[in-house]
């Protein structure tokens, strides 16, 4: 990974001039200058003015922009453009259209209406990256590529005949043989046994439940078609401009299982993510803080680039919320805390037609003379302040597992329980380590566990032999391990490790279960150290592992239902139901100080505390002032810490710790 090409902790945002005319431009720069900008993101939906119809190009206002931006000392992120077809391409080449799984062609009208197999898309898109590649590869400007623009963000998958041969080719590659792919899917089943690759289709709308491999199959292939077309577009910015880094704005989040952005991650010069507040989450900031924990472990630890959020609300959402007073600095300052070295908005101005025009923006349509641009300012201000934290890395004691396949595989249907979704767990978990002031990195089972105090193994259905036996290395080597219910289920084929589950951690953790049992809607059970849980249990017995806990009342009562199983220095514990909020945030506390993992000894409602490098963020977003041992700088108001940091509600606090 490169680092972020532009300077100390950089404000930023998506720039899309071609909606205003030029007398505004001349007001943006004045106004960019105002709040401290740092860099544009520019072109991202300008293919249709930048190429007005197939070959002819029209760069001229494009130019101006640039040179506008350049003289006012604005860093560019110079989109490729490709987003959004222009209406000349889909009309005239219909077959680019994506087609979903029930045959329906997306027309265009919005925006992204292509096909990622298609060659012809691809033709006109390279087409158009060459042009913009070789006219503004070394522009001084131009710090950074931006590719498209958020792949996945709507066509994530297409089910066209286009796409049913490029899905048998990867197939073809993946399997050599038409009878791997039958063992792999258990065709078996169900009469659905393949002689040739050319019977294989898209899995397409059938009378019921689809064969879940190849569901999985289909997931992995359509990651890798859209990491294709980055890869095209890519290739040519190294080959026409091979100074600048090339990135594409990532999707990290609770919402979005499409893209395995670990796939992604080796392909990318830096990982910019985009991300938003969804208001219809029970606490939206505490999926924050995992999208960004889970982006940092995409990064492989290195400082990233937040591509987009928004200054106030969304336009997207059932019912969009404003931020309050306040909460621009924090949220900005929580991506900062957990790895961003940079911050940036989708837009500039609010648009005053088209789709986004209630989308929420630097300079609102009540204009700079708001208290949303003051505060724009003021953000641009502390940013300002932080420089020195650019480059700097976060240090976690802990780390839970993440991995897309698990998420993709556990969701599919035809489950012990339809309640059941992989991305409660990690959730669930993320969010009770994270509020004791413990500072946790979200990684792939693939990564080297040595570093950390306590791992904790959500839900993960899904677990290859390798991922299973480096955790038990972990747990040899001295290490803590919490794996929770309905994990190591499955093989990468979705085939069930036979023997009792949870088959890949079974010996690790000295138990076996027989049977699930998953409860009702609702329905909870009671353990006897006065937990409550509900959504699954387990017909568990313990043959190597302590009891901690049984189930007190309920078909499974005196059955264990949290065991512990010492093996050597390290642990291995198994929970094997969905404790409620409260029990979760004990058992965490149990684990942390069982581990020894740094964190708040008596942690605070609402502030978080996380560790950068020499840095501590402390963000207060409860309603009691925070108090936190600290002795250092703060670098937001230049004031000596002595002690102690004292951080009223609403505030926050960067100290730069003395070493
Ligand atoms: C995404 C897109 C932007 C814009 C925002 C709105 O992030 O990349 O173009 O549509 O959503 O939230």
């Amino acid at each position: 990974m490169t680092g972020i090409p532009f300077d100390g902790i950089a404000l930023g945002c998506d720039y899309n001039p071609e909606q205003w005319p030029r007398s505004v431009w001349r007001e943006d720069v004045a106004l960019m200058r105002e709040a401290g900008v740092g860099f544009m993101t520019l072109g991202v939906f300008s293919w249709a003015l930048l190429e007005p119809e197939p070959g002819r190009y029209d760069f001229g206002w494009f130019d101006e922009v640039l040179e506008l931006l350049h003289e006012a000392g604005v860093a560019v992120d110079l989109a490729t453009a490709t987003a959004a077809p222009p209406p000349w391409l889909t009309s005239g080449h219909p077959e680019v259209l994506p087609v979903d799984a029930e045959g329906r062609t997306l027309f265009q009208g919005s925006r992204q209406s292509w096909c990622p197999s298609s060659p012809v898309f691809r033709e006109h898109a390279l087409r158009l990256v060459g042009e913009m590649a070789r006219r503004y590869g070394s522009h001084p400007a131009v710090r950074l590529w931006h590719v498209s623009n958020e792949l996945g963000c709507h066509i994530t998958k297409c089910w066209c005949d286009v796409s049913a041969a490029a899905f048998r080719r990867w197939l073809t590659d993946r399997y050599g043989s038409i009878e791997k792919l039958n063992d792999a899917w258990g065709t078996a089943f169900w009469s659905q046994h393949y002689a040739s690759f050319d019977e294989v289709l898209p899995p397409r709308i059938t009378p019921t439940v689809p064969n879940p491999t190849h569901q999985l199959d289909f997931a992995r292939f359509s990651t890798d078609e859209l990491l294709g077309h980055y890869r095209a577009e890519r290739d040519l910015l190294r080959e026409l401009s091979p100074a600048v880094p090339v990135t594409t704005n990532l999707m990290v989040n609770a919402r979005q299982p499409d893209e395995d952005y670990f796939r992604w991650a080796p392909e990318m010069d830096l990982i910019a993510q985009d991300h938003y507040l969804d208001g219809r989450l029970a606490d939206p900031r505490a999926e924050q803080a995992l999208a960004s924990d889970l982006t940092r472990g995409v990064a492989g630890g290195a400082p990233w680039l937040l591509m987009e959020s928004a200054t106030s609300a969304v336009n997207w959402q059932p019912v969009n919320h404003a931020k309050r007073p306040g909460e621009l600095l924090l949220d900005s300052l929580r991506y900062v805390a957990r790895g961003a070295d940079a911050v940036a908005f989708f837009q500039w101005r609010a648009s005053k037609a088209g789709a986004e025009k209630f989308h929420s923006a630097l300079v609102p349509h009540a204009g700079a003379d708001s208290a949303l641009f003051r505060e724009v300012v003021g953000l641009g201000a502390a940013l300002g302040k932080l420089g020195e934290v650019a480059g700097s890395r976060v240090r976690a004691d802990v780390a839970v597992l993440f991995d897309y396949e698990a998420w993709w595989a556990c969701d599919l249907g035809s489950h012990p329980s339809g309640e059941l979704h992989y991305i409660d767990a990690v959730q669930r978990w993320h969010r009770a380590v994270t509020e004791l002031g413990a500072t946790v990195d979200v990684v792939h089972p693939s990564a080297d566990l040595s570093g950390y105090r306590l791992v904790v193994v959500p839900t993960l259905y899904l677990c290859s032999d390798p991922a299973a036996a480096a955790l038990a290395e972990y747990v040899r080597g001295g290490g803590h391990v919490l794996v929770t219910y309905f994990s190591g289920i499955v093989d990468e084929n979705d085939h069930v490790r036979l023997g009792g589950y949870p088959g890949a951690f079974r010996e690790l953790l000295g138990v076996r279960a027989e049977e699930f049992a998953p409860l009702r809607p609702g329905e909870t059970v009671t353990l006897d150290d006065g937990s409550t849980a509900g959504l699954w249990t387990e017909v568990l017995t313990a043959s190597d592992a302590e009891v901690l806990a049984r189930y007190a009342d309920g078909p499974l009562a005196g059955t264990p239902a949290l065991t512990r199983r010492t093996v050597g220095a390290g642990g291995a514990w198994y929970l094997a139901t969905r404790l409620d909020e409260s029990a979760t945030a004990a058992l965490a506390d149990r684990l942390t100080r069982d581990a020894g993992v740094a964190r708040m000894d008596a942690p605070l409602p609402g502030v978080e505390v996380v560790r950068r490098g020499r840095y501590l963020f402390v963000l207060n977003r409860g309603d009691a002032t925070a108090v936190v041992p600290a002795r250092g700088t703060d670098l937001l108001t230049g004031a000596r810490v002595d002690a102690c940091v004292t951080v009223a509600p609403g505030g926050a606090a960067v100290v730069r710790k003395e070493v």
